[in-house]
């Protein structure tokens, strides 16, 4: 639906030259832009509970963030201010299309679509953000200013939830229209503000750092009763400080703790789970009268397939396996299912009938069953 042109560039060369290393203005990146949601349908999300929202004016220089649920949009006035919905994606099927183009960088680094709506005047004012964004212009103009990272750029909090930073030169400064696109790598900082009330798009990525990953992993272990070696020393002998904490001794803790996460097999399992875990509530539609995986194959026969808005999924080749990850839940899967398996991480949208032949082994049909009793892929039935 959404036909993206990165100026000149191959999806290979865009990796190679810009991902992660510099901003890029990609003037018209997707030509004769219309928007997936309206402005009212926006504002109708962020009076959901479920669903994470924050506003942020700027009059007269002063920042202020509220956040939503929001009952009403007084605080949404006709200059210096702008409304923000995160995880539209899983909630509006339309708008969570405009993820689809990205797809060329893997599943399990896509985070969300967020999408503002600001009025002239309005945006969150200069900041860094720690991931990479590809921020989409929809209605309306803003004026957009993007710099290199800079270690002497000092941050500070405008008010006690908006994190700013200090001016900043700009390499990329221009008026984003319609489809053009701006590319944002981590630490840049950026800056926009709307010309005319516009609504622009974020997709936005993750990546977690190292207390992120330790962490988790920690709960990991403990969650599935692992990591029980204990620090033990056979070969003690007599010291001369009964106070100091020796090197050798030092070196085996550090051993041990390597050791838990040597384990290759342990590592695949946790990060399936752990890099499939959505951050923000999911909208699935568990089916009334959940079906068995005897009735699978007909259930499906000549139909859609969809995969709900916001499911995250990815497989892993594991020793003896596939490992499926969706949403936290991984299924362990014979090889020889691997192209309906990648039917399930890489499309959306498929016909049924492509997998229909893979139902045969047991692991599957009951692997997609559950997915399909529990609303994570849907056929839509005739009413
Ligand atoms: C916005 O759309 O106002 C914010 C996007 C961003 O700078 O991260
Ligand atoms: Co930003």
């Amino acid at each position: 639906m959404f036909d993206l042109k990165i100026n000149a560039l191959t999806h290979a060369e865009f990796l190679k030259e810009y991902w992660q290393k510099k901003p890029l203005l990609i003037k018209g990146g997707f030509a004769d832009f219309e928007d997936p949601i309206e402005p009212e349908e926006l504002a109708g999300l962020a009076m959901e509970d479920d669903i994470e929202s924050r506003l942020i004016t700027n009059h007269d220089n002063k920042w202020e963030s509220y956040h939503g649920p929001f009952e009403d949009f007084s605080l949404l006035t006709e200059t210096n201010s702008t409304l923000l919905v995160q995880a539209v994606d899983h909630w509006h099927p339309v708008a969570a299309e405009l993820l689809e183009p990205f797809r060329f960088i893997p599943n399990w680094r896509i985070d969300d679509l967020m999408i503002s709506y600001s009025t002239p005047g309005g945006g969150v004012g200069p900041h860094l953000d720690q991931y990479d964004v590809f921020i989409i212009q929809g209605e309306g103009k803003r004026h957009w200013r993007v710099g290199m990272p800079d270690a002497n750029l000092k941050e500070f909090a405008q008010n006690k939830s908006l994190l700013q930073v200090e001016q900043f030169n700009a390499i990329i400064d221009e008026v984003l229209e319609p489809g053009d696109i701006l590319y944002i790598p981590p630490g840049c900082p950026h800056e926009g503000y709307a010309v005319e009330n516009a609504l622009n798009y974020s997709v936005g990525f993750r990546a977690p750092d190292t207390k992120d990953f330790l962490s988790n992993f920690a709960d990991y272990l403990i969650d599935n009763e692992l990591g029980k070696t204990r620090y033990s020393d056979k070969t003690l002998t007599l010291r001369e400080s009964s106070g100091e904490l020796k090197n050798d001794e030092v070196e085996q803790i550090q051993n041990l703790m390597l050791n838990a996460i040597q384990d290759k097999d342990v590592i695949k399992r946790w990060l399936g789970n752990y890099l499939s875990q959505p951050k923000h509530d999911m909208d699935l539609l568990p089916l009334d009268e959940p079906i068995s995986s005897d009735e699978l194959a007909n259930y499906l026969s000549s139909q859609v397939i969809n995969r709900a808005g916001g499911v995250r999924t990815f497989f892993q080749n594991l020793e003896d396996c596939l490992l499926l990850s969706v949403n936290n839940e991984s299924f362990q899967l014979p090889f020889n299912t691997l192209s309906a398996v990648k039917f399930l991480t890489d499309k959306t949208s498929f016909d049924a009938d492509e997998i229909i032949s893979s139902l045969e082994c047991l692991e599957f049909a009951e692997m997609l069953t559950k997915l399909i009793n529990e609303g994570f892929y849907y056929i839509l039935e005739e009413e």
